[in-house]
């Protein structure tokens, strides 16, 4: 079954949809869409009647809504009828008490399955717990974890990091929701173990082009067990969010 994912242009590229139940990755510069995407996301399927959750783990949800509430999607009107659902789960941690908490940071299941205190920052078992909760109690189909990279740099060893990331994922397929892993795109070159780990990667690209000034992009890099464009694609953000256009080289 193909989960539509709301964002005029897209669906078509890769077969009608996502995989339910599967996890995908939305990667991109600053400012390149990524929320814009995950928001579209929820809200169709939110309309549709399946409820959805945006976990906010880099700055506070508030300032998420508020920016996302900006788009003609509903997104007040969603969240009252409670098939929209904002979890800030990010850190409370002010100034000078990280170094003081850090020393509870652990990204291992087995090791460590108390949950952090308060005020430490939210490692990969701590932000699956509570999203574990809340799919249950709200009965959540769609997710949009907002960002991964927040999780990542928690640890001072880059193995046990990657492994904790993998697991993280993993753990996420048992949740029974198609979700949304937006992470920052600081090298597209370099292959990371959340692009292996996800059933599906998506760029999304903001830069300076020499002839073509400003250019927004999207591009499939894979989706597993679908047949799916991969060209460079034009995107636009209307009052709607963005939308996919036709590929960068015919323009
Ligand atoms: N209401 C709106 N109408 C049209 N375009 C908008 C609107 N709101 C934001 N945008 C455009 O979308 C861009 C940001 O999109 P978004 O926040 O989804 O990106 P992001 O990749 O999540 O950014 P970050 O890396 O900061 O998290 C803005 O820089 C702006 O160009
Ligand atoms: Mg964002």
């Amino acid at each position: 079954m193909r989960v539509k994912t709301g964002i005029e242009g897209f669906d078509e590229l890769i077969e009608g949809g996502f995989l339910k139940d599967r996890q995908y990755l939305v990667s991109g510069s600053p400012g390149s869409g990524k929320s814009t995407f995950g928001v579209q996301f929820l809200a169709a399927g939110a309309l549709a009647g399946e409820a959805g959750a945006y976990v906010v783990l880099s700055e506070s949800a508030d300032t998420i809504v508020e920016d996302m509430s900006r788009y003609a999607l509903h997104i007040e009107e969603l969240v009252n009828k409670k098939k929209l659902f904002f979890l800030d789960l990010g850190p409370t941690t002010k100034y000078g008490e990280y170094e003081e908490v850090s020393q509870f940071i652990t990204p291992n299941y087995e090791q460590h399955e108390a949950e952090s205190p308060d005020n430490a920052p939210p490692t990969p078992y701590s932000v699956f717990k509570n999203v574990e909760a809340v799919v249950k109690q709200h009965n959540i189909k769609r997710l949009v974890i907002d960002s991964l990279s927040a999780i990542r740099f928690t640890s001072s060893h880059p193995a046990q990091e990657e492994k904790s990331i993998g697991r993280f994922i993993r753990n996420l397929k048992t949740l029974g929701c198609t979700t949304l892993l937006l992470s920052e795109l600081t090298k597209p070159d370099a292959y990371t173990i959340e692009q292996f780990a996800s059933h599906g990667v998506i760029f999304l690209h903001n830069f300076l082009d020499n002839q073509k000034g400003m250019v927004r992009a999207l591009q499939i890099i894979k989706m597993r067990g679908t047949k799916h464009d991969c060209e460079m694609r034009v995107i636009e953000f209307t009052n709607k969010g963005l939308i996919v256009l036709k590929p960068l080289k015919k323009y």
